[in-house]
C-alpha cells in the first residue's frame, strides 16, 4: 500500500492505472477507522481492480469548531489497518493541499433542501461542506465507483443528488450499517463515551426496532410514534435532535432518473426509513433502519 499526500502525485498514479485499463473504487473517510469503514473497503475491492481510501478531516463540514479540534486523529493506527486491508493507495492530504486559498475562500457545492431537514437542521452548512469536499475528492481520484455507508443516510442522498445534478461520471454504491454486538452503530464518535454510556447508546437502535415493531403490527400514527420515541429517549438520558419516519429513498438501488420529492406524502406500500439523531454525553449519535410494512 502506498501513502500519497499531494494531489499531483495521486493523479500520476491514477493515470498509470488508467493506462493499464484498471478500474478504481474510492472510499472517502475522515480516518479513525473502525470495522464499518473497513467493510466499505471490502465492498470497494469487489467492485474494482484498485481501491483508493482518503483520510481527510474536512474543516468545511464542521459547523462547530470545537467538534473539529476534538475529532480523533489516529493516522498511525489507521495506516496499520489499511495495510491489512484491500486498500492500494491511501490519500492523506493536508488542509493546505485541499484548500490552498483557505477554507473560507473556497467554491462551495450546495445541494438544495438539505439544511431544512434531519441532520441538516442541527448542523447548518454541514452538507455543503460534505458535498464540496466529496466533489473535489471525486475530481482528484477519478474513480469508477465510490462507496458510502448507509449509516449517514442523508449524506448518501446528498452525494447521489450531487452526482446526478452535476452529471459526475461515477457510480455511488452504499453499504449497510456495521454494528457492534450490542446493536450500536459503529462510529468514530462512540469513543467519546464511557463503557456505561456505550451500553446506553445501544438504546438508540432498540428505540428504532420498537417503532418498526409497532408499524409492522399495524400502527399508522407516525407523528405519535415519533413523539413517543423522542420522549422515551429523553427519559433514558439522551438529548434527541429528531426521531423521523420517512419514505425510504432506496439508497442501494436509487433510480436517479426518478428523483423523489423529499416532502411527498408517505406512500404506505413502499418501505419506510426510521431515523434518529441524539446527543449522549459528549457524542452526537445517528442511526437508522429500513422498515417494510409487512
Ligand atoms: P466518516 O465519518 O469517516 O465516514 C466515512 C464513511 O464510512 C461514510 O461513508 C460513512 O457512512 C461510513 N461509515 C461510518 N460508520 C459506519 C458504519 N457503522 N457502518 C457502515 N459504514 C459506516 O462520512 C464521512 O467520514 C465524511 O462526511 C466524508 C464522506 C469522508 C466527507 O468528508
Amino acid at each position: 500500500m502506498q501513502q500519497i499526500s499531494d494531489i499531483a502525485a495521486l493523479r500520476q498514479q491514477i493515470k498509470a492505472w488508467r493506462q493499464s485499463h484498471q478500474t478504481i473504487a474510492f472510499v472517502p473517510t475522515m480516518g479513525n477507522l473502525h470495522q464499518g469503514h473497513l467493510s466499505l473497503i471490502e465492498q470497494a475491492a469487489e467492485l474494482a481492480d484498485k481501491v483508493v481510501v482518503s483520510i481527510f478531516v474536512n474543516p468545511l463540514q464542521f459547523n462547530d469548531k470545537a467538534d473539529l479540534s476534538a475529532y480523533p486523529r489516529t493516522l498511525d493506527s489507521d495506516l496499520a489497518k489499511l495495510k491489512a486491508s484491500a486498500c492500494d493507495v491511501v490519500f492523506t492530504p493536508t488542509v493546505a493541499e485541499m484548500y490552498p486559498q483557505g477554507d473560507m475562500a473556497q467554491t462551495i457545492v450546495s445541494v438544495p433542501n438539505m439544511d431544512n431537514r434531519l441532520c441538516g437542521k442541527d448542523r447548518p452548512g454541514h452538507f455543503d461542506g460534505v458535498a464540496t469536499v466529496v466533489n473535489k475528492l471525486f475530481n482528484i481520484v477519478q474513480a469508477d465507483f465510490a462507496v458510502f455507508g448507509e449509516k449517514d443516510y442523508q449524506q448518501v442522498l446528498v452525494i447521489k443528488q450531487m452526482v446526478a445534478d452535476l452529471s459526475l461520471n461515477i457510480k455511488i454504491v452504499s453499504a449497510p450499517i456495521y454494528r457492534e454486538d450490542s446493536g450500536l452503530a459503529m462510529s468514530s464518535r462512540n469513543q467519546y463515551l464511557t463503557a456505561d454510556e456505550r451500553r446506553k447508546a445501544a438504546e438508540l437502535y432498540q428505540a428504532l426496532l420498537a417503532i418498526k415493531d409497532k408499524i409492522q403490527q399495524g400502527e399508522r400514527d407516525f407523528a405519535s410514534l415519533e413523539q413517543h420515541a423522542f420522549q422515551h429517549l429523553q427519559q433514558q438520558g439522551f438529548k434527541p435532535d429528531y426521531v423521523a419516519i420517512e419514505q425510504y429513498q432506496g439508497v442501494s438501488q436509487l433510480d436517479l432518473a426518478e428523483k423523489t420529492d423529499l416532502n411527498q406524502q408517505i406512500k404506505l406500500a413502499d418501505p419506510l426509513i426510521l431515523l434518529v439523531a441524539a446527543q449522549l454525553s459528549k457524542a452526537r449519535l445517528i442511526d437508522n433502519i429500513v422498515c417494510d410494512l409487512d
